[in-house]
């Protein structure tokens, strides 16, 4: 992949991020880079079928509170594999007969990876004949299990993205230092010289071209100036898109977060991390497409058209959810037969390993879930997990 535009010219990073993770032939996604264990990184579906687990508690709740509606859509955005609809599958949830999960995935070598173990999928759909799917009652029929390049234009239900935000193309940009500058912003951009070979050349955004960019820029606290900070704009055009399709449900989001200014303040651009087969990649600009980039996601950012209605950390998400229940039954199973165990028992020994990681504070149990109510909304939506 040649990154940069003309010759001798620059993109700008999130350019270059969407180009290397991305592109339809060259791009990390399109080459075979995923989530799982024999993938390039571990996500909490990716540990077992625990997390999925506790999402189905979390989604007979939500179905309950919005009437038992029948379809009951699941909008999982940036499925991946399909790893969380396998697990969802068989955790068997009560709202599973009217459950239709559509899985949202980007990239297509991803998407033909969803029929594999997932009865009930009936293959790929997009525009109007999506649209219908999500309207038509399954009286008992489900769960069905659909796979789309991009979530139906609306539809009431729940619409959840885990660790899909950190995957969206962003800019690294910084305020100027000192003096009478106040307002002005360079921006990190992508050159490559005639090998391919790629590097960082600093652009000082244009009062009028750049204007978009230096408007949202300056609504950011990254804590002080002369600091390279992300800018998340297509994160956040996401989050208000994404809410726009929602009638009534809900939005929810997991991932790893802070705030802007705790960002900034990481030395080396420790906000911004690169993966290759389950161990830390190299520099970001290195061979574009063989590795995996990501970013710590902007929580203030992400909040900026509309603060999130519930935030807290994934352990408090899954502990409210039930999971010290769910471990605790898979003990029992493993301890009743564990002299002679069959998969079962396995699985419910299992559920102790997983559960470890998945609540862990300095891991998967410190990510942030967020979620933003929309229309009726329950009473839950005032609380406050931290
Ligand atoms: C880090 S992976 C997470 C996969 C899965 N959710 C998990 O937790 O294991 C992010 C996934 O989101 C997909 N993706 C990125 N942008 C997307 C978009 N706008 N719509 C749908 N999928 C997207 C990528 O192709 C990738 O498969």
């Amino acid at each position: 992949m040649v990154p940069a535009g003309d010759a001798g010219g620059s993109i700008p990073f999130s350019e270059f991020v969407d180009r290397a993770l991305y592109d339809p032939i060259t791009g990390f996604y399109a080459t075979g880079g995923r989530a799982g264990g024999r993938g390039d990184f571990l996500t909490s579906p990716e540990v077992g079928p625990l997390f999925g687990a506790v999402i189905s508690r979390a989604l007979d709740e939500w179905w309950h509170e919005l009437g038992n509606p029948d379809p009951f859509v699941l909008v999982e955005i940036g499925a991946g594999p399909g790893t969380l609809a396998r697990s969802i599958r068989f955790a068997d949830p009560e709202c599973a007969g009217v459950l239709l999960h559509v899985l949202v995935e980007r990239t297509a070598s991803q998407r033909l990876r969803h029929e594999e173990h997932l009865p009930g999928w009936v293959g790929e759909r997009s525009g109007e004949d999506l649209l219908a799917l999500t309207r038509r009652s399954l009286m008992g029929d489900g769960p069905v299990f659909v796979s789309a390049p991009e979530p139906p234009s609306s539809f009431n239900g729940i619409a959840l993205a885990n660790e899909l935000l950190d995957n969206i193309a962003f800019d690294i940009v910084r305020e100027h230092s000192g003096g009478d500058t106040i307002g002005l912003f360079d921006a990190l951009e992508v050159a490559s010289d005639a090998d391919g070979v790629c590097e960082f050349v600093v652009r000082a955004l244009d009062q009028s071209e750049d204007a978009p960019t230096r408007e949202l820029a300056a609504r950011v606290d990254s804590g002080g100036t002369g600091v390279w900070f992300p800018l998340q704009a297509q994160a956040i055009d996401w989050i208000t898109d994404m809410r726009s399709r929602i009638g009534t449900g809900r939005l929810v989001v997991i991932d790893y977060a802070a705030t802007t200014a705790q960002l900034a303040q990481r030395p080396d651009f420790g906000w911004m991390r690169t993966f290759q087969g389950h161990e830390r990649g190299s520099h970001p600009l290195d061979s574009p497409g063989s590795q995996d980039i990501t970013v710590d996601v902007a929580l203030d950012q992400i909040q900026m058209n509309a603060p999130a209605d519930v935030v807290e950390s994934q352990s408090h998400f899954l502990t409210r959810f039930g999971i010290d229940e769910l471990v605790a039954e898979g003990r029992r199973i493993w301890e009743a037969n564990s002299h002679a165990p069959g998969l079962s028992e396995i699985r419910g020994r299992s559920r102790i390993r997983e559960a470890e990681a998945l609540l862990e504070g300095g891991g998967l149990g410190g990510f942030t879930v967020l979620q933003w109510v929309v229309a009726g909304k329950p009473d839950e939506a005032n609380e406050t997990g931290r």
